[in-house]
């Protein structure tokens, strides 16, 4: 595919720059009040008591700061995280491996954690509630199984489709969480930061012009401010004011709500395949060429937020607003839906 999606700028963040804008302290992490102010006193509680913390699922759409989160209740406990990814974890001695390395207290990171294997999972079971693992040991008639006593350790489990996760697994977790999308306001507070850290110089209404098109996602938020830093500096004096960032963003196809080319794609879908809906997500996920459960994790939840989309029982159905965005007319007959 030709054409840049969320996806593109969302699968390949670059590291190096996520390092210096991470934030690394509650205090810093902005939005999320809720989730947040849950996790905080989780965190304290566990601290007053002298014990590890419970094992935490963050979940939600990509780049909203699930990563960040973990690396910073593991900072709050002043212990040390180790992070692996599902896929990453192919046989049970990697788990073995990765679990009895730990110390008290430890975080063991899981990216991605749906992606785990079955058979890796159900290791994963009594180590989580009982701190043990029993491993098979050896082959044939010598096999046997050995029982090893671990750490108390905490699982922080990320993962962008908690709806993947098996009932078990989901169950281990004392403390689940799920992260949204930020309102503009937000990453409004996300941009002056991160300008400040770049050493960009920023107004106010440059930063809010690149929060409202970053789909509500830190990361993008973070990764236009570097685009629209370079385009002030070789076309302007290095300051972003509101024009400015309208300029060069528009200079990079970025739309005025932020939707990305995978977003139209669905909703020109449902209009002009489906006659604007019900459509069923299997028949969706053919025409646009992703996977049903991407559709339903990554991309419908900021579609529907932002009223482009309709979820109802016999299917998606686009909205008027959606019908506007894509200059497209209802067919003779068809009422799209308000909101
Ligand atoms: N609340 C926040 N305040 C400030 N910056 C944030 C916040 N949340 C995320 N970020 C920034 O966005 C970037 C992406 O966040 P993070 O890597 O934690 O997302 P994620 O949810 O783990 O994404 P993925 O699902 O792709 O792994 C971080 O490097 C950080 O700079
Ligand atoms: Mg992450």
């Amino acid at each position: 595919m030709a054409e840049r999606t969320i996806s593109d700028v969302l699968t390949k963040p670059d590291a190096a720059l996520e390092m210096t804008l991470r934030p690394s302290l509650f205090s810093d992490f902005t939005g999320q009040s809720k989730v947040k102010e849950r996790l905080e006193i989780a965190v304290t509680a566990a601290k007053q008591r002298g014990e590890a913390l419970d094992h935490i699922l963050l979940s939600g759409p990509p780049g909203l700061g699930k990563t960040t989160l973990a690396y910073i209740i593991a900072k709050a406990m002043n212990t040390s995280l180790k992070a692996t990814s599902g896929p990453t974890v192919e046989k049970a001695a990697d788990l073995a491996g990765l679990l009895t390395n730990l110390e008290e207290g430890d975080v063991l990171f899981i990216d991605e954690i749906h992606r785990l294997q079955k058979t890796i999972e159900e290791y994963l079971y009594p180590a989580m509630e009982d701190f043990k693992l029993d491993i098979i040991i050896d082959q044939g008639p010598n096999a046997r199984s050995v029982r090893l006593n671990l750490p108390r350790f905490t699982l922080i489990g990320a993962t962008t489709r908690s709806g993947l996760l098996t009932a078990p697994l989901l169950t281990r977790f004392a403390v689940r969480e799920r992260l949204d999308y930020y309102v503009a306001e937000d990453l409004q507070k996300i941009v002056v930061r991160s300008a400040r850290l770049l050493a960009v110089e920023m107004e106010p209404a440059g930063a809010m012009e690149i929060a409202r098109r970053s789909r509500g996602t830190p990361r993008i938020a973070n990764n236009l401010l570097r685009r629209v830093r370079d385009y002030a500096q070789v076309k302007g004096d290095g300051r972003v004011t509101a024009g400015v960032a309208d300029k060069a963003l528009a200079m990079l196809e970025i739309d005025q709500n932020g939707l990305d080319e995978m977003d139209k794609r669905i909703l020109e879908a449902i209009i002009v395949k489906f006659g604007g809906g019900p459509v069923g997500i299997g028949s969706l996920a053919v025409a646009v060429g992703e996977e049903p459960d991407t559709i339903e994790e990554v991309y419908e939840p900021y579609l529907i937020m932002e009223g482009y989309l309709k979820r109802t029982a016999q299917g998606r159905v686009a909205t008027e607003l959606s019908y506007k965005k894509l200059a497209l007319r209802p067919a003779a007959g068809h009422q799209p839906s308000l909101l």
